[in-house]
């Protein structure tokens, strides 16, 4: 089978590497992936929301299963697109995918249903939000949030007021994130650790992917702006069997079912992101896709064939395989342009690459990079993305920050300190 994965970041380079090493594919596109994903099919010069474009590549290539990377033409409506022409493709539909793509819509779920998350209000303009905000409803610190999607940037915590009364100004009036920006979420600030619990759902049943923790602070120690995120270990420290148990029965088979219920019918990687309070997990968010850079450590430790997973889930029997996993630890670190999360130049040339891909237990995953004349060029944000699995996740550390000596470009930065509890 032609399998077609779309997106172009490390995540999706992660899916097509283990997507490329199933026994049912014959070969692996990547619309338009990057340079990593180039080494392992073909890439697709066509942008990941021209959905139309997308649908007749598949169609014309006979693709026999398409996995959406990026939550952006989940969102846009590529799964009806593709299933209103009989293609084959694994995610939500439209109106499952609002779960992240309108942040109102999955607070007004979660409050309909009892799921628990954080107090809020919805403002529909700023002078409403201005009132929400001296009323008095909500302590400080708060956050506000745009309900659309807003590159991960749209949620902005504030201290005091007027920080609350900046967030409303760039987000309602000055419209930072566009029509993302025409309503908000306001809501009370939850103090815990942060985790994410990421699941494969048929509409009715899970599969749970083996657990992982991301570091989003952009500076060790947790400091600095959030990113989307600057590497990633599994397995997660901070998720018990007896956690894993409460999210499961507590969140995610509630929202799997009621959105079914209510006519939402959810297939697809659900991603949610939970914060452990002292009164238990709360939701912070819905995503509709797989994390980035969760999945490169999860896909260093499957051992079963993610294809024949996806296969079975499309067919309402995600149990159909059990998931295999390995023993070990994985661990990922991103190298990232001088200057991201906020302005970076692009075009540096990267040394060092070729070398350390060829460092037995290393994996390199692309994800802003460039190929031209034989050479590599940063291209993005987040550049690389270097991964191990070991034994220990010391051993898988240790593997990756040596390897990582040998790479470079002008203005990398990278944190020091992945794997670090907070
Ligand atoms: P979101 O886009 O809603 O996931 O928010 C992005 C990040 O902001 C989260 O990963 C948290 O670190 C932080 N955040 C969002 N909502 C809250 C909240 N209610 N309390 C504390 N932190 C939050
Ligand atoms: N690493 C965070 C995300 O994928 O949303």
């Amino acid at each position: 089978m032609k399998v077609l994965v779309v997106g172009s970041g490390g995540r999706e380079h992660a899916l097509a590497w283990k997507i490329a090493q199933s026994p049912l594919v014959e070969k692996v596109f990547c619309a338009p992936g990057n340079p990593g994903t180039l080494g392992l099919g073909e890439n697709v010069p066509v942008a990941d929301s021209d959905l139309k474009a997308l649908a007749d590549f598949a169609a014309g290539a006979e693709i026999g299963l398409t996995l959406v990377g990026p939550e952006l033409p989940l969102t846009l409506g590529i799964v009806d697109e593709f299933e209103k022409r009989g293609l084959r493709i694994f995610g939500p539909t439209k109106k499952a995918a609002e779960l992240e793509g309108s942040k109102i819509f999955a607070k007004q779920f979660m409050e309909r249903h009892r799921i628990p998350t954080a107090r809020f209000k919805v403002a529909e303009s700023a002078p409403q939000a201005l009132r929400i905000l001296k009323s008095g409803e909500f302590f400080f610190p708060l956050v506000v949030k745009a309900d659309g999607l807003a590159a991960g940037k749209g949620a902005i915590v504030c201290p005091g007021y007027r920080k609350a009364e900046e967030a409303v100004d760039l987000i309602m009036t000055k419209r930072q994130f566009g029509d993302a920006g025409k309503r908000i979420v306001i809501e009370e600030f939850l103090n815990g650790k942060e985790v994410s619990f990421i699941v494969i759902s048929d509409g009715a049943k899970i599969q749970p992917l083996v657990t992982t923790m991301d570091h989003k602070a952009v500076y060790d120690g947790d400091r600095g702006p959030n990113t989307g995120g600057m590497g990633a270990i599994s397995p997660s420290p901070f998720i018990t069997p007896q956690l894993f148990s409460e999210v499961v029965s507590t969140i995610v088979f509630p929202t799997i079912n009621r959105m079914r219920e209510e006519g939402r019918k959810y297939t697809g990687v659900l991603y949610v992101g939970l914060m452990l309070t002292e009164e238990g997990p709360k939701v912070l968010e819905y995503n509709c896709r797989f994390g980035d850079p969760e999945t490169q450590v999860q896909m260093l430790r499957l051992e079963s064939d993610l294809v024949d997973v996806l296969l079975n889930a499309l067919e309402g029997n995600v149990l159909k395989t059990e998931m295999r996993w390995k023993e070990k630890a994985s661990a990922c670190v991103v190298l990232a342009s001088g200057g991201y999360p906020l302005a970076y130049e692009k075009g540096k040339p990267i040394t060092g690459l070729k070398e350390v891909s060829a460092i037995p237990g290393i994996v390199v995953f692309h994800a802003g990079t460039k190929y031209e004349n034989g050479e590599y060029f940063t291209n993005g944000g987040r550049v690389l993305n270097v991964c191990a699995s070991a034994k220990t996740l010391g051993e898988a550390l240790e593997n990756i920050y040596s390897a990582i000596s040998a790479i470079s470009f002008d203005g990398m930065h990278f944190r020091r300190d992945i794997g670090t509890m907070k």
